[in-house]
């Protein structure tokens, strides 16, 4: 019989290394490796030859046939059936990931009642709270009175006899994946090898009943416990939630999806009775702007099918440090030094000897070079001095050469710019190639300039139409 080795695993990525080291080759994290038996079939390959059996052969069927239900569970909370692509998919397994304390179990909580509410049999498997912190949870969320199954467990094996019993259920929330445990697999739990094992159990359990799952994952910073990272792949569906600390705004992003898009977000707020959707995210964003000051550029940006309205701001202060200091929060610090190097190279504004500091306001992350333009201009004003026109919306890529290149789906942003109330645009001359041309609104008189120096130069020139207002 082979002899049960001794593996070290990373915690954050799930590579296996057969010394132990600082260092894990595979991602480049620290302290991240354990040592983990391999004696188990589970994580490590296939068992010994002699415990293997032969193969049962099932059976082969076509791509068209009777679906029994309707494929899709809408759970009635818009925004979290619009990051899942229009519901859970019966059948399917769904990862929910996000810091710990950011509102997980609360979203799971409204989603399992409004479930619940729509004549679903929902099973909630809560392995980190006891039955009576859920249901303190659940009544200040009003929801007690739901038929939500609720149990406190962690044992794969005994929640699979739970859910066996009656009805199939429609949807098994297990919050969190980290906290479960196999009796097939033997390290301890919360080890990358226990985390597998159990979410590929009831993966298998999903697939082969037609129950939707909801796996709760915490991400880890320390490598305590194995990430969330390693059952991405296994899964069907990846859901970050995020959120910045001091903010109520609460994102929920979709990262993978094969079964709809992936680059939809869910917009909420958390309140004192749980998460309140919030339908138009732009109104939120911009909803403490003030709009004299200099340094603020509303950035008209997409996520997904949906556009969304979002103030960047910029503070450039003179520096006494011999390297001045960079600062981004809600946006890539590369693309910012880009930005800065194109200022300096073609527009000769001159950052040398200034700290800069940039600010996506809300807590929100923005990923799109299409901020680019509206970055720039938040510098420009604020090294000026001069605030920006506000009722202007900003977007538009800039390249190396200090030209402005065209972005998708400039009509939509616009009009998302006109419904708040927004008069005037800056945005890229070309239009992307196959987006429609833009026409009427305030896409017409918008202000539409070919290298960057032009909006400098429109920005520098409005002290000097500003002074001659005064006069
Ligand atoms: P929770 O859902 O327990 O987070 P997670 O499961 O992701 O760890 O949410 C915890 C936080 O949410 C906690 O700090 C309190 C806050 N909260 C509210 O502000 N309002 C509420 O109605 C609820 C239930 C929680
Ligand atoms: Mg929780």
């Amino acid at each position: 019989m082979a002899k049960s080795r001794v593996q070290f695993i990373c915690q954050n990525c799930g590579s296996v290394h057969q010394r132990w080291a600082g260092k894990c080759d595979g991602c480049g994290e620290w302290n991240t490796l354990v040592e983990e038996g391999t004696s188990g079939g589970i994580g490590s390959g296939p068992a010994s030859a002699k415990n293997a059996r032969k193969g049962r052969a099932v059976v082969l069927t076509t791509l068209s046939g009777e679906i029994e239900d309707a494929p899709r569970i809408v759970s009635g909370i818009g925004e979290l059936d619009r990051a899942t692509g229009g519901g859970f998919v019966r059948g399917s397994a769904l990862l929910v990931g996000g810091d710990p304390g950011i509102g997980k179990s609360t979203l799971l909580t409204q989603a399992a009642a409004a479930l619940a509410n729509r004549g679903h049999r929902i099973v909630y498997v809560s392995g980190e709270e006891a039955v009576a912190q859920i249901r303190l949870r659940a009544q200040r969320l009003g929801v007690a009175d739901t038929s939500v199954e609720l149990a406190a467990e962690t044992n794969v094996e005994d929640i699979l006899a739970t859910i066996a019993d009656g009805k199939r259920p429609d949807l098994v929330i297990l919050d969190s994946i980290q906290t479960l445990w196999t009796d097939l697999a033997e390290s301890a739990p919360g080890t990358v090898t226990q985390v597998r094992a159990a979410a590929q159990a009831m993966i298998r359990y999903a697939k082969s009943t037609g129950a939707a799952i909801v796996l709760v994952g915490h991400v880890t910073k320390e490598g305590q416990i194995a990430g969330p990272r390693v059952v991405e792949h296994m899964v069907d569906g990846v859901l970050y939630f995020e959120g910045e600390g001091g903010h109520h705004y609460r994102i929920l992003r979709t990262v993978k999806n094969r079964f709809g898009p992936t680059d939809e977000i869910g917009v909420f707020e958390m309140s004192d009775k749980g998460l309140r959707e919030v339908a138009n995210p732009s109104e939120l964003f911009l909803g403490e702007r003030h709009a004299k000051s200099p340094g603020a550029a509303v950035f008209a940006g997409m996520e997904g099918t949906r556009p969304v309205l979002v103030e960047i701001q910029a503070l450039v202060a003179p520096s006494s440090l011999g390297t001045p200091r960079r600062a981004v929060v809600g946006w890539d610090g590369a693309r910012l030094s880009m930005v800065l190097a194109v200022l300096e190279a073609h527009c000769g504004v001159r950052f040398s000897q200034h700290d800069v500091y940039l600010n996506v306001a809300g807590g929100y992350r923005i990923s799109e070079p299409a901020a680019d333009l509206a970055v720039a201009a938040a510098l420009v004003s604020s090294l000026t001095g001069l605030a920006l026109p506000a009722d202007c919306v900003y977007f538009g890529e800039i390249s190396l050469s200090g030209a402005i290149r065209p972005v998708a789906h400039a009509q939509q942003r616009l009009k998302e710019a006109e419904k708040l109330g927004f008069g005037s645009a800056v945005l890229p001359l070309a239009s992307s190639k196959g987006s429609e041309e833009i026409t009427g609104g305030i896409g017409a008189g918008a202000f539409r300039p070919t290298e960057l120096a032009d909006l400098v130069a429109r920005i520098a020139g409005s002290r000097r139409s500003r002074a001659n207002e005064d006069e």
